[in-house]
């Protein structure tokens, strides 16, 4: 979520704290730790290289030869109403929030004026993560897949929400909102030097809070998915809070939802799950509820995002609404008037994105998905199905998706103080920490899919100081997550959150063991002010790469990890806006070919590549298959964008209305990013 949004109350109230801070261990054993696991891989990246994994293109296959070698100079902080980027790069505006996809609506206009219609029919606001999935392997022509978050109402509406004692009294505004939300999917061409929608183009659409989506998996057709407006439990409308994004091997959007428990209110007894996640019993985010009963609603457009029974069974209420959120959603971009499709068997939380691990021939599929929340964990989805290189390129992508994502296995992370890892699975006879199972308390796979955080609790996973994106190395299979940040970490600290008030987070990587349920790790880097004392700037940051709250994480196919800031810390934000920083963890070994981490030594490897503009987010990578145009995401600007070009600031004295917007970066000499 967004540090706009973030909801501040701690969830987990299990007492899996483990371990002691063992810090100094962790960080002089990652060379014993790795010497059969990444280091082998490190060294032999020419074998390894090819087994494709989480790449830039939607191929998921292939990856080059030899990791690249960043060019460019780091950049220093800014803080201004534009983008800064590296000399020798320009910076276009695309499909800021807003911009219509088709002609059924009118343009955007400059005074919030525009319909719940229009919006409907045009790009969403606070763009978030996103893919660009080409067509024919363009590199210039393609489908742009955006989620977007959440909503700015006083920027969305001409003179924000209308509510009158704390009821919204204006029916097309709340449809405007549920209609700036979801996700976004757009033609787009490169023309010249210019990115630019394709107007009307038959694949432009949108999914929104609203839309009508299947559920598959485990939670198909369940009694806890039963509402009046799906009396067989088989779909639900909308998607929310749509936060970090993933993508198949097969060709589609997987998009996350954060979020969502803001949206939904309980004013009766909360079930045991709705009190795990968060539910509030009092109050919503947007107040979409209060226009239950309108003369003017329609299908209970509002009344569902109320869950408190009032009927004498779930087809009469929307007691079980919320149980069609908190998964992974699959979209088929290339299909135009395909269904979005919740695949439930990835587990129901704040997921925060979702990355796919390497992909062998004859083995699972593997997905990692974060919950982002203090003290929430990391798990892992191991699909029954082995991987079939034959899926890469199918007719039918969602049959696809089917397969690998409708059975398998999740697991939830315990990082051991070793820097050994153990994947515990959510299954029913998974051991307990109590000595049980986890069939002593939940009836189904489905029972333990819809409270998954409670299940994870059961199993003594390890909480985390807020797990957000996920990105896996192509020439090592190395997975890196980034955790913000937790300042509530007051005491109970363990080995993979080792700092008490973490306000600057880390980013935590792992390699796979030799079986489905043992893994590796150790921590990459550390955010820190650079003036911060060495045992808090750990990684030996200076101004030139200083960072605080990692939160999007994207290696691109030639081993660029990408790591983007959604920063609150005031040692970070006083010196720059959010930013984005490069660095090529395969490349970085010690003389004896040891994986290294961020140190004094190295740190200059890290540099910062991309500043955004006052009050941002930066968040969502994505990057053409030819590596000529970068894509990353302005979420809540401030007072930006001022023009087309991204780097213009809005001048001194002006107010324009901001939009949540899409950044396209290329060289002036038409050349690769970075390199
Ligand atoms: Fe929506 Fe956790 O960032
Ligand atoms: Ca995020
Ligand atoms: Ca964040
Ligand atoms: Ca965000």
């Amino acid at each position: 979520m967004s540090k706009e949004t973030f909801d501040s109350r701690r969830f987990n109230r299990s007492k899996n704290t483990p371990f002691e801070q063992v810090l100094e261990a962790n960080l002089s054993r990652r060379s014993i730790l790795k010497g059969g696991v990444g280091v082998g891989a490190m060294t032999a990246f020419g074998a390894f290289g090819l087994v494709g994994c989480n790449d830039g293109s939607n191929s998921g296959t292939g990856s080059e030869a030899t990791p690249a070698t960043l060019n460019f100079n780091s950049i220093p902080g800014s803080l201004t109403d534009a983008v800064s980027i590296p000399e020798g790069y320009v910076a276009q505006v695309l499909v800021p929030w807003g911009t219509p996809l088709n002609a059924l609506g009118t343009p955007w206009q400059e005074d919030g004026s525009n319909t719940s219609d229009d919006q409907r029919n045009a790009l969403g606001m606070h763009h978030d993560g996103m893919h660009f999935f080409p067509i024919n392997d363009s590199s210039t022509d393609g489908l742009l897949c955006i989620n977007h978050e959440y909503i700015d109402p006083n920027a969305l509406h001409p003179n924000g929400p209308s509510v009158s004692g704390g009821v919204r009294t204006d029916v097309d505004e709340v449809r405007k909102e549920i209609n700036a939300h979801g996700v976004s999917v757009v033609r787009i061409q490169l023309v010249g030097e210019t990115w630019a929608i394709v107007d009307n183009d038959p694949l432009n659409r949108r999914y929104t809070a609203g839309t009508v989506m299947d559920i598959s998996g485990p939670m198909a057709y369940s009694q806890s998915l039963v509402t009046p407006f799906s009396p067989d439990g088989s779909q639900t409308r909308g998607t929310l809070n749509n936060c970090g994004n993933g993508y198949t091997p097969w060709g589609t959007y997987l998009t996350c939802e954060e979020n969502w428990p803001g949206y939904f209110v309980n004013t009766d007894t909360l079930t045991e799950d709705q009190q795990r996640i968060g539910i509030s019993t009092s109050t919503t985010r947007y107040l979409w509820e209060t226009l239950a009963g309108s003369a003017q609603e329609q299908v209970d457009e509002f009344s569902r995002f109320n869950l408190t029974p009032s009927g004498s069974s779930a087809t009469q209420d929307y007691r079980n609404e919320a149980n069609g959120f908190g998964y992974i959603v699959e979209i088929d971009p290339y299909t135009a008037n395909s269904r979005a499709v919740k695949r439930t068997a990835m587990g129901r939380f704040r997921h925060e994105g979702c990355t796919f691990g390497r992909l062998v021939e004859g083995q699972p599929v593997v997905f990692y998905s974060g919950h982002d929340s203090r003290f929430e964990y990391l798990y892992k989805f191991v699909s029954a199905q082995p991987w079939d290189a034959a899926d890469e390129k199918p007719s039918n992508r969602l049959s696809i998706g089917d397969k690998y994502l409708d059975n398998g296995t999740l697991y939830v992370a315990r990082f051991n103080d070793d820097n050994s890892g153990t994947w515990l699975p959510l299954t029913l006879d998974s051991q307990t920490i109590e000595g049980g199972v986890l069939a002593d308390t939940f009836a189904s796979l489905a029972d333990i899919i819809l409270n998954t955080a409670g299940a994870a609790d059961l199993l003594g996973a390890t909480p985390m100081d807020r797990p957000e994106w996920c990105s896996v190395d192509p020439f090592t299979g190395t997975a890196y997550l980034t955790l913000t940040n937790n300042t509530q970490r007051t005491t109970d600290t363990n080995a993979a959150n080792p700092r008490l008030n973490n306000k600057f987070g880390h980013v935590i990587r792992w390699d796979e063991g030799d079986s489905v349920s043992e893994f590796s790790w150790d921590i990459f880097v550390f955010g820190s002010a650079a003036d911060e004392e060495q045992n808090v700037n750990i990684s030996g940051l200076t101004e030139l790469n200083q960072f605080a709250s990692p939160d999007g994480l994207s290696f691109d196919k030639r081993g660029i990890l990408w790591i983007q800031t959604d920063n609150g810390a005031d040692e970070v934000t006083q010196y720059t806006n959010d930013q984005m920083l490069a660095v090529v963890p395969s490349t970085m070994a010690d003389s004896d070919g040891n994986a290294e981490t961020v140190n004094a030594n190295n740190q200059a490897d890290l540099r910062r590549f991309f500043v955004g503009p006052n009050g941002c987010e930066v968040t969502g990578f994505t990057i053409s298959p030819d590596y000529t145009s970068l894509f990353v995401n302005i979420q809540h600007p401030g007072n930006w964008p001022y023009s087309e070009d991204a780097t213009q600031q809005t001048p001194q004295g002006v107010s324009v209305r901001p939009r949540a917007a899409t950044v396209v970066i290329r060289r002036e000499d038409g050349g690769e990013i970075g390199v």
